[in-house]
């Protein structure tokens, strides 16, 4: 099988995670709980799985990096601390449903869509520009987009909040470990991610680092002030109610030493070699169109074809080996944006460990399936 989808997950991992998991599962117990070498040495475990990810992104304090179960999980806090009933917030158009739905769940919030046209970097600033005053409750955006692989301009956007009093969640659930993150440099309220993807961690883990005061969205022990009925107030033990997943975290930690060794830079690269080669093949294909951007597009590609159904393309790709995600993505708001919200696309996504001689494969088998739909 070829698998082309790590926008989704990645799902070769460097052979320390599944090792590091496996470990964590019969030699560390429940940080925090006890005294004894197992409780202890989880404890160091998720201590140090923090500290990588400070380093990672941008964070001087790892007390500050709370460990959640996936990047929707860490939205959901983050949103959640910030964002009132009646409220007003800023979104960018490419928001996935880990944004939207959270947001829409909240009485009356008032959410306004600061859209620019796909791969306009440009425009998409003009927008918040246009749309971020000092009375919202908060400005969320992703780094990446899910579907298109557009790199937002997070870097003005922070800026433009930071200047507007503003404070602002970004979703790195498409660049962390590829692209640089950074919490303080932004002066962001909240960076919420996977561990799963491009940290190639396991699923099941995800990190939110805390740039500002949080609320919790789960209540219980936590090891710490335990005589007292509400949650600590200082991190990350606030965000951490319950037994953590250390086999999980363990996992993450060595994912997150694969990239800090491999370099994000270089596996940014890779993947944008990859698709690039990818697009440079589907464009000569009769029928096909590629969302193509230019240095500002992450390693994926999304596309259509004509006259043929994108799931059904997604279905018989994986009946001939290639795997890649098919549809909507989980992003509505994205494909609204792009004007792909009828057709959806098929989605080809890159990981450190992909191959030029896969891509070769896979655009081979798209254009046989090409020729086969109603033009
Ligand atoms: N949001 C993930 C994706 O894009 C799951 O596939």
């Amino acid at each position: 099988m070829i698998y082309l989808d790590s926008a989704a997950t990645t799902l070769e991992k460097p052979g320390a995670v599944p090792r590091a998991s496996a470990w964590a599962m019969t030699h560390l117990a429940s940080p925090g709980r006890g005294g004894h070498a197992p409780g202890m040495g989880a404890a160091k475990l998720m201590y140090q799985m923090r500290e990588q990810a400070a380093r990672l992104f941008g964070v001087s304090d790892p007390e500050r990096v709370v460990l959640t179960c996936n990047a929707t999980h860490g939205l959901n806090i983050a949103i959640h601390s910030l964002v009132r009933p009646g409220g007003t917030v800023v979104i960018s158009g490419y928001e996935h449903n880990a944004v939207t739905r959270p947001l829409y769940a909240i009485p009356g919030v008032k959410v306004k869509e600061a859209a620019g046209p796909l791969f306009d970097s440009d425009g998409v600033y003009a927008a918040f520009e246009r749309e971020v005053t000092a009375d919202v409750d908060a400005v969320v955006c992703n780094h990446v987009s899910n579907v298109f692989g557009f790199i937002q301009p997070v870097e003005r956007i922070a800026q433009l909040c930071r200047a507007r009093g503003v404070p602002l969640i970004v979703d790195a659930s498409q660049s962390a470990g590829t692209l640089s993150v950074d919490l303080e440099g932004w002066g962001a309220s909240f960076v919420a991610m996977p561990g799963h993807k491009g940290l190639y961690g396991p699923q099941g883990t995800g990190l939110l680092l805390c740039g500002g005061d949080a609320r919790p969205l789960l209540y219980g022990g936590t090891g710490s002030l335990s005589a007292r009925q509400d949650m600590p107030d200082f991190l990350p033990d606030r965000l951490e109610a319950g037994t953590h997943n250390v086999c999980g975290a363990a996992g993450l930690l060595a994912g997150m030493k694969f990239v800090s060794r491999t370099g994000a830079v270089r596996i940014h690269r890779h993947e944008q070699a990859l698709a690039r080669r990818m697009m440079d093949r589907l464009e000569r294909v009769p029928g096909v169109s590629v969302f193509r951007g230019g240095e500002n597009q992450s390693g994926l590609c999304s596309m259509t074809i004509g006259g043929m159904d994108c799931e059904e393309m997604g279905e018989a790709l994986a009946r001939r080996g290639i795997a890649v995600r098919a549809g909507l993505h989980c992003a509505p708001l994205a494909h609204q944006t792009a004007g792909t919200q009828d057709t959806g696309t098929v989605r080809l996504s890159f990981s450190a460990f992909n191959r030029q001689d896969q891509v070769d494969r896979a655009a081979a088998v798209i254009r046989e399936l090409a020729g086969t739909a109603k033009q």
